[in-house]
């Protein structure tokens, strides 16, 4: 019984294992040691900052973010603006009063709006929904120690446009060869006889939308591509898991709380039973 079930067990694991490489042809995702990893990493309200700038001049054109109240700029722990700007920030946006039915200024507690475009997907989740480590071979290790891998994954696709591969010099029509994006399409110009992409990533429908000095930072941090795609890639991070920080936190309370209680527990259970045990015999 024990030998069939470890059997099939194995037999699973080596064809999951195996589909799944076979599935994630996969785009390459490049770590990047963000302030926010590790079991006391925090975000680091200035980098927010310029992330939300970056959403805002670049991305929002296209893509919304309709799951964050924008209210939650304010928060410690999150971008953190005076209580004013996020006032002035709800403002230039105009929504239709749920209640009236009229066009009114945005206020702090109306969330941010939907995606202009309709097919840019909404950027609130974005960070969890995707995983930029797997394996190797599907099992998913790579998670255990760099985390999911959410922010990493949106950094390298904005990072990650390259010319045309020589297999598709002419590339797709509307579509941009991005090495990190996998969910795309590829030509049959670049597949092998089995179907299999011989490139690393797809084509993707978004136009690259980063380039070096798009935007001018007001700290005076040099707003390169990979600075701007870091930043706005921490600022989504936050966006779809703003308290991240509490969450640690109480996490870490609670391995405290729980380890000084074992302590206990072992001590009292020692008393409890030192009269039945007696004093430890000396062996003469
Ligand atoms: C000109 C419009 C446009 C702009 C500007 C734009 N995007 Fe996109 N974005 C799109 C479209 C369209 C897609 C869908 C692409 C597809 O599925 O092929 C997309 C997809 C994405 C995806 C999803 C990739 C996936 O795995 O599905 C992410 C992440 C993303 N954009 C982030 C950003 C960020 C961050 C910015 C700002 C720096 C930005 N985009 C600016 C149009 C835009």
């Amino acid at each position: 019984m024990f030998r069939k079930i470890a059997i099939s067990a194995v037999s699973a694991l080596v064809m999951g294992a195996g589909s799944a490489y076979a599935a994630g042809g996969g785009g390459h995702v490049t770590d990047v040691p963000f302030s926010f990893e590790g079991p006391f990493g925090t975000y680091d309200e200035h980098q927010l900052q310029r992330g939300l700038q970056v959403y805002t001049e670049v991305c929002s054109a296209c893509h919304g973010m309709k799951f964050v109240p924008i209210r939650t700029l304010g928060d410690v722990g999150g971008p953190h603006l005076p209580e004013d700007q996020v006032r002035a920030y709800a403002a230039e946006f105009t929504v239709t009063d749920a209640e009236t039915g009229e066009d009114r200024p945005g206020k702090p507690t109306d969330h941010f709006p939907h995606s202009g475009l309709p097919n840019a997907p909404d950027l609130s989740l974005m960070a969890k929904a995707r995983a930029g480590f797997h394996g190797p071979y599907g099992l998913g290790i790579n998670q255990l120690f760099k985390g999911i891998g959410g922010p990493e994954y949106i950094y390298s696709v904005l990072a990650h446009y390259e010319e045309n591969p020589d297999c598709a010099p002419d590339g797709v029509d509307g579509f941009y060869y991005n090495t990190a994006f996998s969910a795309g399409g590829v030509p049959d110009s670049c597949k092998d006889e089995h179907g299999v992409s011989t490139v690393p990533g797809t084509w993707i429908a978004m136009p690259p939308p980063l380039s070096d000095g798009l935007v001018e930072y007001q700290d005076g941090h040099e707003a390169s591509l990979h600075h701007m795609a870091e930043d706005v890639s921490a600022f989504l991070m936050w966006a779809a898991e703003p308290k991240m920080m509490a969450r640690k936190q109480a996490g870490f309370t609670a391995v405290i709380f729980l380890t000084i209680l074992s302590v206990l527990l072992y001590l009292t259970n020692k008393r409890i039973w030192s009269a039945v045990k007696g004093p430890k015999k000396k062996h003469v």
